[in-house]
């Protein structure tokens, strides 16, 4: 399709973690595992974990607020606050609503996405969509999840692949002539299979017993679909937008494990160097390591204006997919 049509454009990133840093050796002293198998298993060398009493809003505010910092904007500029997270404050209201009020708006609407560790792709799409449709025309979105308080500490299988942490985008509404050219989103793609359920979930919820739960994790299953999946959404964003993988510069995966990231560049033949790579500083922090990943590699200068940007996640459901932008 040509000719003009409307195009979010990312006009500043930010993000946030909290000060807590927990080491390798450090989770050591507290469960059977060691910093030797941690780093080689998964490339992680530490995570940040939330404060008592910091709850995910808290993290979303001071990764929306560096966002809008970056963007030059307030949030009297922001039409809709999409938060994507697993592990909100309360079971309701939405951690949208709530990061709303801290952020002291006064107008426009919010709700949060809930597709675990590919979240902030699914948050991606759902805001471009919006403002595809003209219903808004800037966005703020955020991946934001606390993950350490989900996790089972005495399961050394999950406890030592999560941190805490938040990121954020805020999308403005332009015009592009309808070609991969354009600058802004150019497209998201989107998977489930809920058949999949059993390899990665939480083992309560409101509806079930009214609890929180913890993590249950098939890690080798999960690892199999992780490589497979992303591969293919990365294929088939790529080819919506007409340009191969080759011509992607930049690309800025969900930091589960840098074995993933490694497999996932492999069947992809993409080189290491153009692969954003934070896992080793944070962990899996769920729905904000893609935000994360993004402004880290944003702030230090390696993704340039005109830049093709492919952004890629899987969590559990299982969700996966990929959202592709001209920078
Ligand atoms: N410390 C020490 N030993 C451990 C630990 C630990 N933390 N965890 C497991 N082990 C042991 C196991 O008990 C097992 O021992 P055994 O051989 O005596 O039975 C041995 O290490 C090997 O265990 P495996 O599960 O086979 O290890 P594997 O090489 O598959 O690595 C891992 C496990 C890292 C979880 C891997 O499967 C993985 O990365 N899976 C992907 C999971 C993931 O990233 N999930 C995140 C959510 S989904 C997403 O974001 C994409």
């Amino acid at each position: 399709m040509t000719g003009p049509v409307l195009r979010s454009h990312v006009i500043g990133c930010g993000s946030y973690l909290p000060e807590n840093i927990v080491t390798n050796a450090e989770l050591a002293a507290k469960v059977d595992t060691s910093d030797e198998w941690i780093r080689t298993r998964t490339g992680i060398r530490q995570r940040h974990i939330a404060a008592p009493g910091e709850k995910t809003s808290d993290l979303a505010v001071k990764a929306a607020l560096a966002a809008l910092a970056n963007a030059g904007a307030t949030a009297d500029d922001i039409d809709m606050v999409v938060v994507a997270t697993t592990t909100p404050d309360l079971t309701f209201p939405s951690v949208g609503t709530i990061v709303q009020r801290k952020l002291g708006m006064t107008r426009g609407f919010a709700f949060d996405v809930q597709a675990v560790c590919a979240g902030f792709i699914y948050a991606m799409s759902v805001a471009d969509n919006f403002i595809k449709a003209g219903q808004a025309k800037s966005a703020l979105v955020i991946g934001a999840d606390t993950m350490s308080r989900i996790l089972d500490w005495t399961d050394r299988t999950t406890c030592v692949l999560f941190g805490d942490g938040a990121g954020a985008v805020v999308l403005n509404a332009g015009e592009g002539g309808g070609t991969s050219e354009d600058r802004g989103v150019l497209n998201t793609v989107l998977f489930s299979d809920g058949r999949l359920h059993d390899l990665l979930y939480v083992d309560s919820g409101p509806s079930t017993n009214q609890s929180v739960g913890f993590i249950r994790m098939q890690g080798k299953e999960v690892f199999k679909h992780a490589v497979t999946n992303i591969a293919a959404s990365v294929e088939a964003s790529a080819a919506a937008a007409g340009v191969p993988v080759s011509a992607i510069d930049w690309f800025v995966p969900h930091q589960a494990n840098q074995r993933i990231l490694d497999g996932t560049a492999k069947k992809l033949k993409v080189d290491a160097s153009r692969v954003v790579s934070t896992v080793a500083l944070h962990g899996n922090t769920s729905a904000a390591s893609v935000p994360l990943a993004l402004s880290t590699a944003v702030a230090d200068g390696r993704i340039q204006r005109g830049q093709l940007v492919l952004m890629e996640a899987l969590g559990a459901g299982m969700t996966w997919g990929a959202c592709l932008l001209r920078w």
